[in-house]
Parts: structure tokens; C-alpha cells; sequence
């Protein structure tokens, strides 16, 4: 019988011993899923299936795939992002029996072709992250379809592409959509992106935040949170919205908020959250100050028109580990930060493990749920369902050793009547 180890195809698996220490740091810190995982071992719901996962491949997402195993599933993994893989994970995830189809930044072809792989294994259930899976599984490779039961979505814009599946009545199997619960987006957007973007620019720039300006761009969850980070940080924060609600939340929050035409000339670092394309594209270039760095927390790297600022370059070179310095036409210098790729993954480690423990925690629940409800739910996209997003934020409590207050009986009846005042 094969193994893993045969079976997977990862950079160099000596480096698990680097793997295992980073797993075992992010478990310490994941009470939540290691809850999750002692109901998995006794209650085995996962016990002869097959589960496919794509997601950013570092060390909580390791842990995720472990957890799914220790409830019986016969586990493949792939990366979301040629840039957020980390080989030493993947390399300790091979020795622990789960077969990896990742490495760090391969060619673009080649990315997809691992992604491939992990379907070929043909899996009763997947765990997609900014909707790949999906997309393939709906496109080029119909021929893997059969079989899957359904699964589970973690982000914003994998949920966007999902929805316009489902619309077009071209879904072929429910998908819980895990952002939005509450649990996820309240705290895996907001807080989450808001530390490990000014992470991943902190240790990949080495510059001061503290007076300068940061250009936000999108004020959805993951935006409000970069924001609030930034103002902590002690820069002078801009909001750029295209939502007139969102945009007047903003300034209530005490941002300053401007067309992108307009920030564009006052920013020194940008970050973009919008999960659209282009946001920022040759006209805003074309003003921007001489050094303005820019990067992206939205899930693809087109948030920042590349070619465009190809195309008013004269010259590029990389002047440090995920820096690209762009030499404008007429001199002025812009520098782009992890090839526009999420800055947070690609340029950093992620989110904090306390985060992903919620997030994961709220995956490896509803992957449950849509295998123990899949012919009932049908081809649809449905929300996590209260109970088990309540559940989440329970154990998170409880972790955090603090307690909250029970309705009395009284107030219930206060709560639910029309008449008492
Ligand atoms: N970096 C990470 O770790 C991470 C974590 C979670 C989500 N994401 C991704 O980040 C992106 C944003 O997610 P979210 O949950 O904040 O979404 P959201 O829908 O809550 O917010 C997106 C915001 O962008 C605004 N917007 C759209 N086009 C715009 C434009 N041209 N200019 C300015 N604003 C514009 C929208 O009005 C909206 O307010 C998605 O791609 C999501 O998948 C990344």
C-alpha cells in the first residue's frame, strides 16, 4: 500500500522536524479546536470518507487537517496562495499521514496542477478557501463532481463566486458559507487581517507606520479592522469606500475618507480589502507619491493592477524578500509588497492562532454538519447555523475562563411579550 509520503508531492520533507514545532506552538494556543477534536476522536464523523482541503498551507491550517483526521477522514491538503505555503508544514503534515499536494511558489501552472491532484483523490467532502476548488470541480473538471457530498467555504470571495453559482442553478452540491458566521468574520476579518497585515508589513519593510498616512481601501470587515490597526499604530488613516454607508461608518469611526484619486496623491502605504479588481490602477499611479508602498489583504492579487504599473515602469528589480521596487517613467519610485498577493499570508504568518481557532473551529463543525445533512440541504449555499457559531464563542468563553449572564425568568418573559412595559 502507498504511503503519504509516496503519494504527496511537497518541497522537501526534512524540514519536518521546523513543521511539527510550529504546529505544536499554534494547538497550544487553539483550546477551542482542540475541544472539536476530542469529540471527533470518540464520535468518529469523518470515519471512511475522503476530505480535500485548500487553504492557506501554514501551521493552524495544518492543525485543521488534523483535526479532520482524527475524525476518521482520510485527509489531502493543497495551498490557496502560491506565496502562503510553508514547506516545513507541509513536510510535517506528510509524516502524520496526510497527503500534501503544496510547496512554496510554483509556477503558476503548476499551482493548479497541485490543486488537481487533491481532487483526483476524489473526495466525499472539500474545504475550499476564495472558491478554487469549486471553480475547477464546476468547469474544467466535471468529471470529478461525482461523489462529493458538499462542503465547507471560508472566505468572502469564494462565497461571492459560490453565490453566482448558485444563481446560475450550476451548483452541484451544498457548500456552508463559514465567513459569515459570526464567529469568523466578527473576529477573522476584523481582528484577524487587522494584526497580521501590519504584521506582514512591519517584518517585510522594516519602516515606521507611526505618523505616516495609510491608505485603506475597502471599510468591510477585513478593512474596519486594518483600519483600526493602522490608527493604533499612530498613522494618519484614509478610507477610500465605493458603499456610502460604509463610507460614512468610517468617518464616524474618525477616519478620513476621499476618492481613491484623492488619497492616492496623500498615501505612503495602501492596503487594499475590497475583494474587486483594480482598486488601484494607473491613473492613481500616476500620482502617487515618490516611495508610496502598496500591498493587498483581499484574497486575489488583482486588487492592484500589476500590468498597468508594469506598463508606466521603466525597470523593476526586488530589493528585499517580497519587495518589488518599481521605476516609474519619470522617476519617482513605487515599491509593491508580496507581488500583490495577501500580505498577511504571503508576506507573514497569517492570522494569530486564538483567531484561527474560532475560524477552524466553526470549519471543522459545519464540514460535519453538511455531511450529516447533505441530501436535505441540496445544491445550495446555506449559513452556519446559529447554534454552532453560539457554540464557538461559548467555548471561547469558557477558554478565556470568563462567563456571561443568563436571562431570568422574568426577563424572558419581558423579552418575548408585546404587552408588559
Ligand atoms: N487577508 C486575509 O487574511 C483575509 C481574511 C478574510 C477575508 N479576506 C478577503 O478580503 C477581501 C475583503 O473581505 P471582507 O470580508 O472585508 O469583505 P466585505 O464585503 O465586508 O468588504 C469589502 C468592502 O470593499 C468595498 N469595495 C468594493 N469595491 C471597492 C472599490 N473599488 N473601492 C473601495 N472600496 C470598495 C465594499 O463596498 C465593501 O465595503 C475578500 O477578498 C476576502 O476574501 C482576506
Amino acid at each position: 500500500m502507498s504511503t503519504t509520503k509516496d503519494k504527496s508531492i511537497v518541497a522537501d520533507l526534512s524540514l519536518a522536524p521546523e513543521g511539527h514545532l510550529k504546529i505544536d506552538w499554534v494547538q497550544a494556543h487553539m483550546p477551542v479546536l482542540n475541544r472539536i477534536r476530542e469529540q471527533f476522536e470518540k464520535e468518529q464523523p469523518f470515519k471512511g470518507l475522503k476530505v480535500s482541503i485548500c487553504l492557506h498551507l501554514e501551521a493552524k491550517t495544518a492543525y485543521l487537517a488534523k483535526v479532520v483526521q482524527a475524525g476518521g477522514a482520510e485527509v489531502t491538503i493543497t495551498g490557496s496562495n502560491p506565496l502562503s505555503t510553508q514547506d516545513d508544514v507541509c513536510a510535517a503534515l506528510v509524516e502524520d499521514g496526510i497527503t500534501v499536494f503544496a510547496k512554496y511558489n510554483p509556477e503558476p501552472a503548476e499551482f493548479k496542477q497541485l490543486m488537481i491532484k487533491a481532487l483526483e483523490t476524489k473526495p466525499d467532502l472539500i474545504i475550499d478557501d476564495g472558491g478554487d476548488f469549486v471553480s475547477i470541480l464546476h468547469s474544467e473538471r466535471r468529471d470529478l463532481l461525482e461523489g462529493i457530498r458538499g462542503g465547507a467555504e471560508e472566505t468572502t470571495t469564494g462565497i461571492v463566486r459560490l453565490k453566482a453559482l448558485e444563481k446560475d442553478g450550476a451548483l452541484n452540491f451544498p457548500m456552508v458559507a463559514v465567513n459569515d458566521a459570526y464567529c469568523k468574520h466578527l473576529f477573522d476579518n476584523r481582528y484577524g487581517t487587522g494584526q497580521s497585515v501590519f504584521d506582514g508589513i512591519n517584518r517585510t519593510t522594516n519602516l515606521v507606520v507611526a505618523g505616516k498616512t495609510v491608505v485603506v481601501v475597502g471599510y468591510g470587515w477585513c478593512g474596519k479592522g486594518v483600519a483600526m490597526r493602522a490608527k493604533g499604530l499612530g498613522a494618519n488613516v484614509i478610507v477610500t469606500e465605493i458603499d456610502a454607508i460604509k463610507a460614512v461608518e468610517a468617518y464616524m469611526d474618525g477616519f478620513a475618507v476621499m476618492p481613491m484619486i484623492e488619497a492616492a496623491k496623500l498615501g505612503e502605504f495602501f492596503v487594499t480589502v475590497t475583494g474587486n479588481r483594480d482598486v488601484i490602477r494607473k491613473e492613481h499611479y500616476e500620482v502617487m507619491k515618490d516611495g508610496a508602498i502598496l500591498s493587498n489583504a483581499g484574497h486575489f492579487d488583482i486588487e492592484v493592477n500589476k500590468p498597468e504599473l508594469e506598463e508606466l515602469s521603466s525597470s523593476k528589480r526586488t530589493v528585499r524578500r517580497n519587495i518589488e521596487e518599481y521605476q516609474l517613467k519619470d522617476g519617482r519610485k513605487v515599491y509593491l509588497l508580496a507581488e500583490g498577493r495577501l500580505v498577511n499570508l504571503a508576506a507573514g504568518d497569517g492570522h494569530p492562532a486564538e483567531i484561527m481557532d474560532m475560524t477552524f473551529a466553526l470549519q471543522a463543525m459545519s464540514l460535519k454538519y453538511v455531511n450529516e445533512r447533505y441530501e436535505e440541504i441540496g445544491s445550495k449555499v446555506v449559513n452556519v447555523p446559529y447554534e454552532l457559531d453560539e457554540k464557538v464563542a461559548r467555548f471561547k468563553l469558557e477558554s478565556l475562563g470568563t462567563g456571561i449572564d443568563t436571562l431570568t425568568d422574568e426577563q424572558k418573559a419581558y423579552l418575548d411579550s408585546w404587552e408588559e412595559h
